[in-house]
């Protein structure tokens, strides 16, 4: 018994001292401690053993139970240092490695072009008003001097909901919405999405942006209108920009102009521009002395109140800044290029 105890001992250290896994050696425990173990098959023998030798051979297999369960014990604690320790170095953040940089988005072009004119403009004491995209006839045409069959509709046919409702093809509408629903002094900027039916080209979308102003207050003249959009003219496009205003005709300003302002390209010296075909100037904006019939038909007394008002197109006074040379640019959405604002 003695032998057989002393080959188990032998062969559990050697198998111990090889065992390269904490699963191993829990393998190890069962087949030599374990409940049907080789151990508790010795302890079995005893029953035939003699009474004066029985207590030996306990004492015998005992200590072997103990050496071994200790060597067991702690080769598993060194073990399982280890697995930990590697776990612990595969699974390990390294808290001092820089972060990976979440992308951030930015505005698109034609918003912070937006933001931009109503900086100045607010800088100047205008009030934002948005108006509905979906608009009457009334507000998008009647009550801006277009009667129905006004030939002057026909540079902004849109698309028509119903015979009343059209999607606006100007920010002109807030005009009145703003003239009816306040009393003056007046003095708003209107920003907001315009519809046309317009095919789309290096220069015209169906879809584009618009932003409108409106003055009407007691002893407003074509001076106040002059001042204020050479001033956003200069604050926009730079220091030395230059304005100039041209005879135009729109149904709902009396007297109508055409501002240009200093060909940013060439900075009016002309010659051969390509942004300006060499005249020097570019225009940007309609405006005009906003017409009596409009004011009294918007609740206004036309002898005691008079106004100024004005329209631009986000997407070409941007495009203009920005060297933009086709606004379909604006519309499609490719990183590659909205980036680069
Ligand atoms: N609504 C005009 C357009 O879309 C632009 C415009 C011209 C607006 C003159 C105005 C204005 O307020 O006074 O073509």
């Amino acid at each position: 018994m003695r032998e057989q105890l002393e080959d188990i001992k032998r062969e559990a250290v050697a198998a111990l001292g090889g065992a390269g896994s904490v699963a191993e050696i829990e393998a190890l425990r069962v087949r030599v401690l374990g409940r049907k173990g080789r151990l508790t098959e010795i302890l079995r023998q005893m029953g035939s053993l003699s009474a004066e030798e029985r207590p030996r051979a306990g004492q015998m297999v005992n200590a072997v139970r103990e050496e071994l369960t200790g060597a067991i014990e702690a080769k598993l604690e060194k073990l399982s240092k280890g697995e930990q320790y590697e776990r612990l170095m595969r699974e390990s953040v390294d808290v001092t490695e820089p972060g990976k940089r979440a992308p951030a988005g930015k505005a698109h072009l034609l918003t912070q072009a937006y933001r931009d004119i109503r900086e100045i403009f607010m800088g100047l004491g205008f009030q934002v008003r948005e108006g509905p995209e979906i608009e009457y006839d009334k507000y998008n045409f009647q009550l801006l001097n277009m009667p129905p069959n006004h030939p002057a509709r026909d540079a902004q046919d849109t698309f028509y909901m119903t015979p009343d409702i059209v999607l606006r093809t100007h920010t002109s509408p807030v005009q009145a919405r703003t003239m009816l629903s306040e009393k003056p002094p007046i003095r708003i900027l209107s920003p907001g999405r315009v519809f046309r039916v317009d095919d789309i080209d290096a220069t015209h979308s169906p879809v584009f942006m618009q932003i409108e102003g409106l003055v009407v207050d007691k002893g407003v003249t074509m001076a106040h209108l002059k001042g204020i959009l050479a001033t956003f003219a200069r604050e926009y496009f730079g220091e030395g920009t230059k304005t100039r205003f041209r005879p135009g005709f729109f149904p709902f300003t009396e007297p109508s102009a055409e501002v240009d302002v200093t060909c940013i390209g060439c900075h009016g010296e002309g010659g051969n521009c390509r942004i300006c075909k060499g005249t020097g100037w570019i225009e940007i904006l309609g405006s005009g002395m906003v017409h009596p019939n409009v004011l009294r038909d918007c609740g206004i007394d036309p002898e005691e109140y008079s106004g100024y008002a004005f329209g631009m197109g986000v997407d070409r006074i941007a495009s203009l800044k920005y060297g933009v040379t086709d606004i379909r640019l604006l519309y499609e959405n490719d990183l590659r290029f909205l980036k680069q604002f």
